[in-house]
């Protein structure tokens, strides 16, 4: 039995040994069961015996089990000599980048950087905007009123009219920053991101504008020659007021932002006398040129950091 124990190799047949012997059944357990009809020597010899057999399959489960971890760490070896998993190195996001690039562009014009708060009060987002309360344009845009009676800014309109009524004229600014309006689809989501120019000196015209515009298409693009079509359209705060459209892919004409000279009203609502002052303004979503210039057709997908989307679309 010792002889047999130490041959064990596996727990498994270990423990059906053990059960043998020391089981219900066993033929230990049988042995101590009839030791009453044995003398003094021979119980205590049956004692040590069973406490032998006990300690020995103790052992032998230790060792056993001692060579099965060595046998694990034998085969899982760990091969320091791999190169490590790449780490993921953090990119710019594409909103991002055009923002930098548009930026870049209209400060390399002559416009200088402004910013506004995105909650916005009636005056700056309306009403300075030739946008009275009832004025029907108004509901040109799904706005999210608050309780106090300001707004979520729904255009970056409200930031040219801070920037006059700070810095007077003249004046080149653009405004950037989050807009807000009630509407979802792929192509709307209620928070994008506006970009606004505003050009007041003397002497300005609409051929101006035309000028910067198409200067400035032709660089973000990177096309020789941009293809513009102007249509009439209205604006409350811009007198004439014009929708741009540009030539993509030469077949399709692609709306791409509002723009006009400012109405004389906006100019005396900031202070400025529109007898000697003209200006123009445009604005755009920076997120739709994003998705032009990077050929994503989901605006939401900005919106969503999903890092995964972005990989796969170069990003
Ligand atoms: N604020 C207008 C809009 O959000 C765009 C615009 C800006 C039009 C400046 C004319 C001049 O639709």
């Amino acid at each position: 039995m010792k002889e047999q124990i130490k041959q064990i190799q596996t727990l498994e047949e270990l423990q059906a040994l053990h059960t043998a012997t020391f089981g219900k059944n066993g033929t230990m357990t049988a042995r101590l069961r009839d030791m009453k009809n044995l003398d003094n020597d021979a119980r205590v010899a049956l004692n040590r015996e069973n406490a032998e057999l006990r300690e020995l399959f103790k052992t032998r489960q230790t060792e056993i089990e001692y060579a099965v971890m060595m046998a694990k760490l034998h085969d899982q070896k760990v091969d320091v000599t791999l190169s490590p998993e790449p780490a993921a190195v953090g990119r710019l996001h594409p909103l991002t980048m055009a923002l930098t690039e548009i930026s870049g562009i209209l400060e390399s014009f002559g416009y200088s950087l402004w910013t506004g708060p995105e909650i916005e009060d009636d005056w700056h987002n309306f009403t300075a905007l030739n946008t009275p309360a009832h004025h029907p344009a108004r509901d040109m845009q799904d706005t999210f009123f608050l309780s106090n009676g300001n707004v979520m800014r729904t255009q970056t309109s409200a930031i040219q009219i801070r920037a006059m009524e700070k810095c007077g004229v003249p004046v080149k600014m653009f405004g950037i920053g989050a807009t807000y309006r009630k509407e979802m689809d792929a192509t709307h989501s209620p928070m994008f991101h506006q970009i606004e120019g505003l050009y007041v000196n003397k002497d300005i015209t609409m051929s101006d504008l035309i000028g910067d515009i198409r200067a400035f298409l032709q660089r973000f693009f990177e096309m020789d020659n941009v293809e513009l079509r102007i249509r009439p359209s209205y604006f409350p705060f811009t007198e004439p007021s014009i929708e741009i459209d540009m030539k993509w892919h030469g077949d399709k004409w692609l709306e791409i932002m509002g723009a006009g000279m400012v109405h004389p009203d906006v100019l005396r609502n900031c202070g400025i006398d529109p007898d000697v002052y003209q200006g123009f303004a445009f604005g755009f979503g920076w997120d739709r040129l994003a998705m032009l210039k990077y050929n994503l057709p989901d605006i939401r997908k900005f919106y969503d950091g999903d890092i995964r989307w972005l990989a796969a679309n170069g990003f």
